[in-house]
């Protein structure tokens, strides 16, 4: 079994200064939606093309400490016959690995769900770690809406995930909890922040439960943000502060690391949100705040490539833009300027 020392060491690693977690774990059925995008058809060849030119990115590893992978993607070789695996090792990139089996409608309580995938484990947890894996994730859902969510949907996902992240702390894998407040809807960004606290107050209550090890633990939390079809639109720096606040009256300050999730803000949008964070409360938070964005940093990159090799570079300077955004984001110094002036480039 992993010491202690090792999961923090790794968990430290995952919220390095400067850099953040790409989240490239999308399922079969969940990359389908992104290749219709494109027009690209949902091959095993297709997906692990995507992914060989995002892994392949030269320099990804100064702003990337970590990629999430799908199982399918975890045991997958680059053109050359790299397994991604080793690849992202050499690149100074730790490998990680969802292991959730997806949100499935929750027993009773219509519009909502419960995250599956806790059967069996402990042992898929096992061969995850003797594959490479150093770090796993799992996401709850918690939808808004009326009179929703209820008791139930928030204590049984904060259960699941703390089952989970106890699990794969005893196979020596640092556990990310993701409970993610959906934006769908048009409730107010005070609804979203009354929801988002009490989400995760009932996280670390159940993480408490479950003996789990918060120095060796990273939060995945989504922003407090308004709703997306709700017709006042909180700004930059309200979204920062309320997040923050509610952030530090919910999170013990000995978690390793707050990456947040980007839940389908637009990009630039939140690069902006993140650096709105990291600029005004600079000094001031108790722990690294940093990204692990999914369709954030590959939204790009995906329109980019349009499943054409020739496409390729491109792609990866796509992906490469957008991480470095995010890196100068997750200490502050992220700027329309910065922003512009590599567009022009
Ligand atoms: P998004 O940033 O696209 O929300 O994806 C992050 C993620 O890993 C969701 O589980």
């Amino acid at each position: 079994m992993a010491s202690q020392q090792d999961l923090i060491a790794t968990a430290q690693a995952m919220v390095a200064s400067g850099k953040g977690i790409l989240a490239a774990d999308e399922s079969t059925g969940t990359i389908e939606k992104r290749f219709n995008d494109i027009k690209v058809e949902n091959l095993e060849e297709n997906r692990r093309a995507y992914r060989d030119m995002l892994f392949t990115t030269k320099d990804l590893g100064k702003y990337i400490s970590g990629v999430i992978l799908f199982d399918e993607t975890l045991r997958q070789k680059s053109a050359d016959g790299t397994p991604f695996v080793d690849l992202l090792k050499k690149n100074g990139i730790l490998p990680g690995i969802k292991v959730d089996a997806g949100a499935k409608p929750l027993a009773f309580c219509p519009g909502e769900t419960i995250t599956e995938g806790l059967d069996g484990l402990p042992k898929r947890c096992q061969e995850y770690a003797k594959l490479g894996a150093k770090f796993a994730k799992w996401r709850a859902v918690i939808t808004i809406g009326k009179d929703i969510p209820s008791r139930t949907c928030i204590e049984e996902n904060a259960h699941a995930l703390a089952r989970y992240a106890a699990i794969c702390q005893e196979a020596g894998i640092v556990p990310i909890v993701e409970p993610e407040v959906l934006m769908d809807g048009d409730h107010t960004i005070d609804r979203c922040e009354e929801v988002t606290e009490w989400t995760l107050n009932s996280l670390y209550d159940a993480l408490y439960l479950n003996k789990v090890l918060l120095e060796g633990s990273v939060l995945k939390p989504s922003m407090v943000i308004s709703g997306k079809s709700c017709a006042q639109q909180a700004g930059v720096d309200e979204v920062a502060e309320r997040t923050i606040r509610t952030l530090k009256r919910t999170i013990p300050s000995a978690v390793a690391g707050i990456v947040f999730l980007s839940g389908g803000q637009s990009d630039e949008l939140a690069t902006a949100h993140l650096n709105a964070m990291n600029r005004n409360f600079a000094g001031k938070l108790p722990w690294p705040v940093s990204f692990s964005y999914g369709r954030a940093l590959q939204a790009p990159s995906l329109k980019a490539w349009k499943g054409a090799a020739a496409n390729v570079a491109v792609g990866q300077a796509a992906l490469l833009h957008r991480s470095r955004m995010n890196s100068l984001a997750s200490t502050g110094k992220y700027s329309d300027a910065e922003e512009k002036q590599a567009k022009a480039a």
